[in-house]
Formats: structure tokens, C-alpha cells, sequence
């Protein structure tokens, strides 16, 4: 047997099931002050009173869904009349859909998808939990797409007052934002009776990165497939990208180059490959993210590549009619999702004009808006 080739029915992953999308790790480092702040807003729920509402923001991949699931999975185990659901907002966008999901779980019937309004399958759904005597911890999970729609406000809001309209009724809720958070607002509506347990989650570190894509590397793989210089290329990635979801895709991708080339074990230009055939993937899914404004203001960038930040507000400005706080609000989120970079020129009335740039290319960007 040769030393350097990987036979046909051999594998250099011991355990492939810990790169996918929905695996929750054992070992969940750095985030131990979170895990106990959800933890201990849920607990009441253990001696039959209501969970502590709770606020999560922070970046794409900096752990809030799996944190929010391990804790699930912990509390679950000491209680039977209660229900844990975590609704995913980027898929069921609009308050029908939530509501349905909500529905669904709580009844135990699938609803129709037309003919009933939110408000009767919000009733259905709160006479159920009244009658069966059930409580409800749901988690809103990266709630900023139901601002798009303006759903967030009336989500919320039916939800946080249900006990005054439906006595008995207990419910939880945990809304977890992704990204800037301040750039979404509850109205005062909402506001004077969500007084939540705020959660927040930074960014990894470098360091921490490192970390956790390393004990993802032991678990995932064989021993030595991925050198340590490759690692550190992935973290590379993670950090310039600010995803960690990528990086896992890109150990996963890697790894089935690396047994494509029949090698026992992983290089640069696996991971390099393995990331050129996903990028497109992981630009479209930060765009899809972007609401209607942010989208055409990064079509203005596209079009006009390099370009000073007056110029483009005043294109921005014919365009929408917005004025330059908004503009301004909107250059930020681009900036914090990666898309533009903002580099000072030296040039302009007082030497401090500001270029916009885009990270990627414009034909990429081109393909997902
Ligand atoms: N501290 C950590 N240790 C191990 N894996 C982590 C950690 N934080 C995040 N991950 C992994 O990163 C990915 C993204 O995490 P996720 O909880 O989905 O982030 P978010 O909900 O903030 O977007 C998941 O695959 C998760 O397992
Ligand atoms: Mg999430």
C-alpha cells in the first residue's frame, strides 16, 4: 500500500457529519458568558414560571443559533409542558408564515397556506396553549428579515401581550438579531413591553477562530490531513470573510478535494479551489440578507466601482431621495457586511474624501442582486 495515495474506499474524514450546516458541537468554546445569560433566563421555566425575554445580537456565525439550541437540548430534559421552537425568519419571512410555523407546532396540524388571516391563527394557536395547559419558549431566529416586510413590530407585539388577551397563556421569547442590531429598531409599541435580557455576540478573534476550526479539523478528520499551515489558511479565510459557517464549508469542500486528487492529505490549493467554487454561494447568502436600499445602493457601487462618497451620495440622493444620515447608515451596514471597502484618499477638499470600494468582484455581486 502506497504511503501518499488514498485508496479508492478510503476516507481522510473519520467523522463528516460534524461539518454540516446543522451540527451542534459538544465542545462550544468562548462563549460561555452567553451560554449561562440564556441559560438563566430560561430557568424560571424549570419551577413553572415564565422565561426571561431575551434580546441576542451579533454577526453572522458568532454562534447565536447554536447557543440558543444547546440550551434547548439542556432545558428540555426537565420539563414536559413546555415547548421549545426556534423559527427561522430568513425562511418564514412575513407574520403569516411565522405564525403558521407557531401553529403548527402547538396544534400539531398543518394550516392552509391561504384563506386564514394571522390574527385567527394567532387565536387557534393561543386557545391551544391555553387549553392544553402548555407554555411556549420561541425563539425569533435572525428576526431582521421580518423587518423587511415590517412584520417585526406586530410579530412581537402579539406575541409579548398574548397573556393580556388570552389569560393563561405563558410564552417566551427569545428574538435573536443578526448583524448591526442598532440598525433595527422595535417601535415604542413593542419597546414598552419587551424589556429584555440583552445578549450580545462579538466577533471571534483571530486566536479564537484558530481554536474552534481546530477542534473542528481533530474531530472531522483523520489525524495529519490537514496540516497546520492549512488551518491557518481557513482561519484566514474566517477572518477576512467574518463567517465561520464558511470556513467549516470550506474544511468540508477542502477535504473532498483533497480525496478527489486521491492525496492523504489537504493543501492551500485545495482549500483555494474549494473556495472559488463556493464563493458565489456565500456572497448570494449575504446579499439575500440586505434589504431593498441597501441592495440598490450596492448597485450603484457596482456600477460606479471606486468612487468618492460624495459622488455616490449625490447619485444615491437623485435616485431615492433619501438624505445623507440614512446614506451614510446604509454605507455602514455595507462596510459591516463585507461588501465595500472605505479607504480614506488623501485627496478631495480637506485630503479626507472617502472612496468606496467593493471586496468582491463586480460581476459576482452582479449575479446574486
Ligand atoms: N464557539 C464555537 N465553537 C464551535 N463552533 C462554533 C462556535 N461558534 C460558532 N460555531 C459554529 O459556527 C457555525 C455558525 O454558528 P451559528 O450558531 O449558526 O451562528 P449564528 O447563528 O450567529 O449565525 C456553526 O456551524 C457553529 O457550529
Ligand atoms: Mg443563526
Amino acid at each position: 500500500m502506497s504511503k501518499d495515495i488514498l485508496l479508492w474506499d478510503e476516507t481522510l474524514f473519520k467523522n463528516a457529519e460534524v461539518l454540516e450546516i446543522d451540527h451542534i458541537p459538544e465542545h462550544f468554546a468562548y462563549r460561555d458568558n452567553q451560554l449561562q445569560a440564556i441559560k438563566y433566563s430560561l430557568k424560571p421555566v424549570i419551577n413553572g414560571m415564565n422565561p426571561i425575554n431575551c434580546l441576542i445580537s451579533g454577526p453572522p456565525g458568532t454562534g447565536k443559533t447554536t447557543a440558543v439550541m444547546k440550551i434547548y437540548n439542556e432545558i428540555q430534559e426537565y420539563v414536559d409542558d413546555v415547548i421549545f421552537l426556534k423559527v427561522n425568519c430568513q425562511i418564514d419571512s412575513t407574520r403569516f408564515a411565522v405564525i403558521s410555523r407557531i401553529y403548527k407546532q402547538v396544534t400539531g396540524v398543518t394550516p392552509p397556506t391561504s384563506g386564514v388571516s394571522f390574527r385567527s391563527l394567532f387565536d387557534k394557536t393561543m386557545d391551544s396553549l391555553v387549553e392544553n395547559d402548555s407554555r411556549l419558549v420561541l425563539t425569533l431566529d435572525d428576526i431582521n428579515y421580518l423587518f423587511y416586510e415590517n412584520h417585526a413590530d406586530e410579530v412581537m407585539y402579539s406575541l409579548l401581550r398574548a397573556h393580556e388577551h388570552y389569560p393563561g397563556v405563558k410564552i417566551g421569547v427569545i428574538a435573536v438579531v443578526s448583524d448591526t442590531g442598532a440598525f433595527y429598531q422595535f417601535d415604542t409599541k413593542v419597546t414598552s413591553v419587551f424589556l429584555p435580557e440583552e445578549i450580545e455576540f462579538p466577533r471571534y478573534e483571530y486566536s479564537e477562530l484558530q481554536g474552534i476550526i481546530d477542534d473542528r479539523i481533530k474531530n472531522a478528520f483523520y489525524p495529519d490531513v490537514i496540516p497546520a499551515e492549512v488551518r491557518d489558511h481557513i482561519v484566514q479565510y474566517v477572518d477576512d470573510l467574518g463567517d465561520l459557517r464558511i470556513g467549516i464549508d470550506l474544511l468540508k469542500r477542502a477535504g473532498l478535494n483533497a480525496e478527489k486528487r486521491a492525496s492523504r492529505f489537504v493543501t492551500r490549493d485545495d482549500v483555494d479551489n474549494a473556495y472559488e467554487s463556493s464563493k458565489l454561494l456565500h456572497i448570494c447568502r449575504s446579499i439575500r440578507s440586505l434589504n431593498s436600499n441597501e441592495k440598490n445602493l450596492l448597485r450603484l457601487i457596482v456600477d460606479n466601482n471606486n468612487i468618492y462618497a460624495g459622488n455616490l451620495y449625490k447619485s444615491f440622493h437623485e435616485a431615492t431621495e433619501h438624505g445623507y444620515t440614512y446614506f451614510y447608515k446604509l454605507i455602514n451596514r455595507l462596510y459591516a457586511a463585507r461588501h465595500i471597502d472605505v479607504e480614506f484618499s488623501g485627496q478631495g477638499k480637506r485630503g479626507r474624501s472617502r472612496l468606496i470600494k467593493l471586496k468582491t468582484s463586480p460581476s459576482d455581486i452582479l449575479k446574486c442582486l
